[in-house]
Order: structure tokens, then C-alpha cells, then sequence
């Protein structure tokens, strides 16, 4: 037998992946409804009103852009001083939420799947662009199942940028074709696909078109299932 042959009789070989790079908002925890009572609170202390409907803009939006838009709803024009301290009001209003979130506002099914990735020998990264990522995963005390968290505090430059997903490639020695991301935001999905990787959406496909697959969320499902869905 050719060695030629001997390779084609070979068994399919599994696909393999290096690394599952997570996005943190609305992937492992819902602090949207935070993130939303908290600039609710920032826009009526200003003077006008902002909606659930257009919170969902805001999904995966740094906190700076979040502002901006916020500000742009409201037709409201602030001074850099001002600017930065609606800033730092709107945060201290999100922590008041955020210091008293638990284990339980984890998202069905994620602890499940971060047990399953790392017994299949994956390793576990975080790509948020929260600053306050770090915080929320000791809150829910899932801070020791990542090998790397990059989050707002180490890039430059926010999603549909690919910064925050190729730090944590890199970080881990991971090639960007062997990872997989999964994300809730538009801007999120776009940002995997400009780090040219895999991407799983969290949510529903007519918004997360562009995602290789979208799952509604992680519960009776396995990483090796989804890696042979996107291969
Ligand atoms: C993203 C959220 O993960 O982080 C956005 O989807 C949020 O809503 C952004 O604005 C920044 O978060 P933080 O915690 O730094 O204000
Ligand atoms: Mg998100």
C-alpha cells in the first residue's frame, strides 16, 4: 500500500481547537437590565428618558461609545469635565447592582460548558470590553475558570475591533483559526470574524446573522458538538 493510500484510509480525524474565548455580558452573566437601570438613571438625570428598545444598541458598546450614543438620544451636549463624570456616576450606579450579583445570575447552562471545555483540554479565555469584568467574575465566582481575562482595561480598541479577541489568542499561544468565540453583540460577532475566528452566537440569528451558528443559549450542548457544527 502507497503511503498516499494509507493517509486517505486514515479515520476522519476530530476537529481540534486550541481555545474558547468568551465574551462576559450576556454570554456568562445578564448584567444588561444592569447596564440599562443604570444609564436609565444617567439619561433622567439629564433630562430625558431612555428606552429598553434602545438599550439593545448599546450591547457590546464600550462604556465611552455607550455615552455617546446615550447623549446623542437625548440631543444632550456635554462638557469633557461633565462627560467624564457622567462617566464615573454611571459606573458607581452599575456597581451598586454589580457588588450585590451572586453565583445564581449566571446564564442556564454555562458552568456546564466551561467544565466540559476544560476537561476536553481547551483552554478558557475571557474577551470582554467591560472594565469591570474582573469584578463581575469574582462575583459569580467563576474567576478561576479562566486562563486569561482581557478585558476593557488592556485594549485600545472596542469591538467590531478584533484587539480584544487577538490579545487573547495571543496571550494563550493559540492561532486565531484555532479559536472559537462566543458572543452576544453584533459588534462582538463581526469583531471574532475580523480576528478571522470562529464564532458562536448567544441569542437569536436575525440579529446574529453573521455568526458561523447561533445557539439560543448553552444548555444540552457540548463543546465538541458545536466545534462539528462550524468545522
Ligand atoms: C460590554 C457591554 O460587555 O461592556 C456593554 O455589553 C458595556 O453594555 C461594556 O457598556 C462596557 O462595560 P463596563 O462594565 O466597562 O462599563
Ligand atoms: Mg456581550
Amino acid at each position: 500500500m502507497s503511503d498516499q493510500a494509507s493517509v486517505s484510509s486514515d479515520p476522519v480525524v476530530k476537529p481540534v481547537i486550541g481555545c474558547c474565548i468568551f465574551d462576559l455580558d450576556g454570554v456568562i452573566v445578564d448584567t444588561a437590565k444592569y447596564h440599562y437601570l443604570a444609564w436609565k438613571r444617567l439619561a433622567n438625570s439629564l433630562g430625558f428618558d431612555f428606552t429598553e428598545a434602545d438599550n439593545e444598541h448599546l450591547k457590546g458598546v464600550s462604556r465611552v461609545e455607550s455615552l455617546k450614543l446615550i447623549l446623542n438620544i437625548g440631543s444632550v451636549e456635554l462638557t469633557q469635565a461633565d462627560f467624564d463624570t457622567a462617566l464615573l456616576n454611571k459606573n458607581a450606579w452599575y456597581l451598586e447592582y454589580i457588588n450585590k450579583i451572586g453565583p445564581e445570575e449566571i446564564l442556564p447552562g454555562v458552568s456546564e460548558f466551561l467544565t466540559d471545555v476544560r476537561t476536553k483540554g481547551i483552554k478558557i479565555a475571557l474577551g470582554s470590553a467591560s472594565k469591570n469584568a474582573q469584578l463581575i467574575l469574582e462575583r459569580i465566582k467563576l474567576l478561576d475558570q479562566f486562563d486569561t481575562i482581557v478585558d476593557g482595561n488592556k485594549v485600545a480598541n472596542a469591538k467590531p475591533d478584533p484587539e480584544v479577541f487577538l490579545k487573547a489568542a495571543r496571550e494563550l499561544g493559540v492561532a486565531p483559526a484555532d479559536c472559537i468565540v462566543f458572543e452576544d453583540a453584533v459588534a462582538g460577532v463581526q469583531a471574532a470574524l475580523n480576528a478571522n475566528m470562529k464564532v458562536i452566537g448567544i441569542g437569536v440569528d436575525t440579529v446574529l446573522q453573521h455568526a458561523n451558528l447561533v445557539i439560543a443559549n448553552f444548555q444540552h450542548t457540548t463543546i465538541d458538538e458545536l466545534v462539528a457544527k462550524v468545522s
